[in-house]
């Protein structure tokens, strides 16, 4: 089990502080539980990976041998929790140089598609290059949209529809492209039902940044050749571990929220997420979005931010180290890499680090850890410290139940609506005015007054 280690937050906010708070924590626990928090139309995540049978799963696995078999690459289109959950866990998963490796691609057996997102921007040059690059691919697409009307997301899927069926043809691009959408609603649903592509319904009840664990995430990781079966089962052992009936003591989650609001009230504004393992960098991303979306309303809420390290104690260090004390810090941990490689002896020893030789990089990688960790309280930032065995698909799914549950706790102790993100229409209905679209006619005149 990923194990949560607060000793480091002691010096800062008491033991005593914290645990003062298990009261709230259980009642909201209850509320998520019964269904009274704001929000209660969106807890379909909450019991979600105990809900999940062998029957769906095998139904996700089967469409992504279609396209494993189809398919040399695979673009997945969606933005915010329709990306970045599949991006977090395939980019933990992968060989960091799946790129550059030349061994076989998808569309031969056993051979894993190259995994490309697009609909997660508007980036002109983005979708030209992917779209080129493309050209000579066989390749499919997994068109994931909630709503079935975000712009980026519906741009890049007008866009890599036509090409697939120009490239591959009517027949076969309807057999390689998939919908995950919603039941009834969307153009992504009337073009799926239209087209007759195979399509997963993201449940009414999970929003966006919650559906990582519904095909939203599950199908891309299985295109991928990952093992969702075994990241379903971490986030169902975390589901029992979070529960309402588990004693804050003994609870990660509402561990981790009790913490992080005691900290927030003692003025630490701001969460750094650092990781120090390059693989994770996706992982924050997904970690920011989950908590930002959710917790930054009515004026409040922790603003979550990530580093990856040591790379950027290089550039951000100075700041977390030195910058205004309004900061915590929490650390993902991973204590086993996969690899085994030794730091090499060098006959000059120019550098001197001859001492080092022999050693595993891990261990110096640790070193730098708990370097940094004692060096970043001792210059006033509290510390939270998550281990995790093994950066595996087991773990990984634990990892993103404790962070959602953690999530669902923390809101209600700020006393926000967790599953809303009422601030994202603001750019919409300014982007909209500005190009003119049909119904926004007064919006674009008062717009374009302001500028
Ligand atoms: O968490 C959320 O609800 C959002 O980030 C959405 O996932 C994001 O806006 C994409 O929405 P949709 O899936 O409707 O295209």
């Amino acid at each position: 089990m990923i194990k949560l280690d607060t000793t480091k937050v002691a010096p800062f906010v008491s033991a005593e502080t914290i645990n003062a708070l298990e009261p709230r924590v259980t009642e909201a626990q209850k509320a998520l539980e019964a269904g009274t928090c704001p929000g209660n139309d969106f807890l379909g995540w909450l019991h979600l990976p105990t809900s999940i049978t062998p029957e769906f799963l095998a139904e996700i696995q089967a469409t992504a041998n279609v396209l494993r078999q189809e398919c040399e690459a695979v673009v997945v289109a969606g933005i915010g929790g329709s990306y970045l959950g599949a991006k977090a866990v395939i980019e933990a998963l992968s060989n960091s140089f799946q790129w550059l490796i030349s061994s076989p691609r998808g569309g031969q057996e056993g051979a894993n598609p190259t995994i490309l997102f697009a609909g997660n921007n508007i980036g002109e040059d983005y979708l030209s290059e992917l779209t080129a690059y493309l050209r000579t691919k066989k390749f499919g697409v997994i068109n994931i949209s909630k709503s079935g009307t975000t712009t980026e997301t519906a741009l890049a899927f007008r866009l890599l529809k036509k090409q697939c069926e120009e490239q591959r043809g009517k027949d076969v691009a309807r057999k390689v492209i998939v919908a995950i959408t919603d039941a009834k609603r969307g153009a992504a649903r009337t073009c799926a039902d239209k087209e007759g592509y195979k399509s997963f319904v993201i449940p009414d009840n999970v929003g966006g940044r919650f559906s990582v664990l519904t095909p939203v995430g599950l199908l891309p990781i299985a295109v991928a050749g990952f093992d969702i079966e075994t990241l379903v089962r971490g986030a169902q052992d975390m589901e029992k571990a979070c529960g309402a009936d588990v004693p804050m003591a003994e609870n990660p989650a509402a561990q981790y929220a009790a913490t992080r609001f005691a900290l927030y009230e003692a003025g630490k504004k701001i969460e750094i997420l650092a990781n120090y393992q390059p693989k994770l960098h996706f992982m924050a991303e997904w970690w920011k979005q989950l908590y930002g979306e959710s917790e930054g309303k009515d004026k409040k809420g922790i603003y979550p931010a990530s580093v990856d390290l040591t790379t950027d104690l290089h550039s951000m260090g100075q700041w977390i180290q030195d910058g205004e004390r309004t900061i915590f810090e929490t650390v993902l941990s991973v204590l086993e890499p996969e690899h085994t490689l030794l730091f090499p002896s060098d006959e000059e020893n120019l550098d001197g680090l001859n001492f080092l030789a022999g050693k595993r990089v891990d261990e110096v990688n640790k070193m730098a850890e708990l370097g940094t960790q004692l060096a970043h309280v001792d210059g006033g930032v509290p510390n939270i410290r998550i281990a995790m065995d093994r950066l595996d698909a087991y773990h990984l799914g634990q990892l993103i139940y404790f962070f959602e549950r953690a999530c669902g706790i923390h809101c209600q102790l700020l006393g926000v609506n967790a599953f809303n993100q009422p601030g994202v229409e603001a750019y919409k209905k300014n982007m909209f005015a500005l190009l003119g679209k049909p119904g926004y006619e007064k919006e674009t005149e008062a717009i374009k007054a302001r500028l």
